[in-house]
């Protein structure tokens, strides 16, 4: 048995306003026996719902995280949302270099980078997402990306505790797309990407870190996933916005 306590975050991306937040959490709450016991629990909202969504998840299990935020602390910075804004409301985690912001936000390694750095020194946690494409994986480049997403992403950076740091491997041609890489796809990745942070930040922080797995996860295949042993949770798009589905995962990826 893993000293990795499992996680499972829920990545809303562009849904639920508050009306939609407020009765999702309830569900979940109401529905979800023993929650956060075998597992830690997370869900990452629109901005524009953290507030209600903070109220919602008082005295539950429900830890919250934000799906970015900008690195400069405040200033003028049109648009933007910054660390010590995310920390005020309540938030514990930040998801950082999604592909979907790389994709279509021009987010760059170097961008990654500095947004980590700003949850580190802001006390949160990042949820920091990496993952190779279909022509990568084809052409056969994914390890070299992956290490580089890695390495570049973390670069002059450095974590004091590794429960205060998680990974999320997604692989962008599994991302709302229905297809799922199969659980010894994941676990290459995983043991890989593991092996890479071992030789960054030392072979203790790399064991005890959570890596979790995104991409058309469902409570049907969550078990095989989840049950691998590099693969320490997951990181939940679509099946994170129904309160049935959401608890699934939890129940058969995390066993009760
Ligand atoms: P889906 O579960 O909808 O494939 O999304 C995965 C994801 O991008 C989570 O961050």
């Amino acid at each position: 048995m893993s000293e990795r306590k499992p996680i499972v975050a829920g990545n809303w991306k562009m849904h639920n306003n508050t009306i939609e937040t407020r009765t999702l959490i309830q569900q979940i709450i109401k529905n979800g026996k023993n929650l956060g016991q075998n597992c830690e629990v997370i869900i990452a909202p629109p901005f524009t719902s953290i507030a209600c969504a903070a109220k919602e998840v008082k005295d539950s299990a429900i830890q919250l995280g934000a799906q970015n935020l900008f690195w400069e602390d405040k200033g003028a910075f049109t648009g933007e949302i910054s660390g010590p804004m995310l920390k005020e409301i309540g938030c514990s985690h930040v998801i950082i270099g999604h592909s979907e912001r790389r994709q279509y936000f021009g987010e760059t390694d170097e961008t990654v980078n500095k947004r980590i750095g700003s949850a580190i020194r802001n006390g949160l946690i990042p949820i920091f997402c990496l993952g190779e494409t279909l022509a990568e994986r084809e052409t056969g480049q994914a390890f070299i990306v992956l290490k580089r997403q890695l390495v570049k992403g973390l670069e002059s950076l450095k974590v004091e505790n590794p429960v205060d740091f998680v990974m999320a491997y997604e692989p962008v041609w599994a991302i709302g797309t229905g297809k799922t890489a199969s659980p010894e796809q994941a676990q290459e990745v995983h043991a890989f990407v593991r092996g890479e942070l071992a030789l960054l930040w030392g072979d203790k922080f790399a064991a005890k870190t959570r890596i979790l797995y995104g991409g058309s996860v469902k409570a049907a295949n969550s078990k095989n996933l989840i049950g691998q042993p590099d693969i320490d949770g997951g990181l939940i798009g679509g099946a994170s916005l129904n309160a049935e589905d959401f608890l699934g995962i939890i129940e058969q990826g995390t066993g009760f």
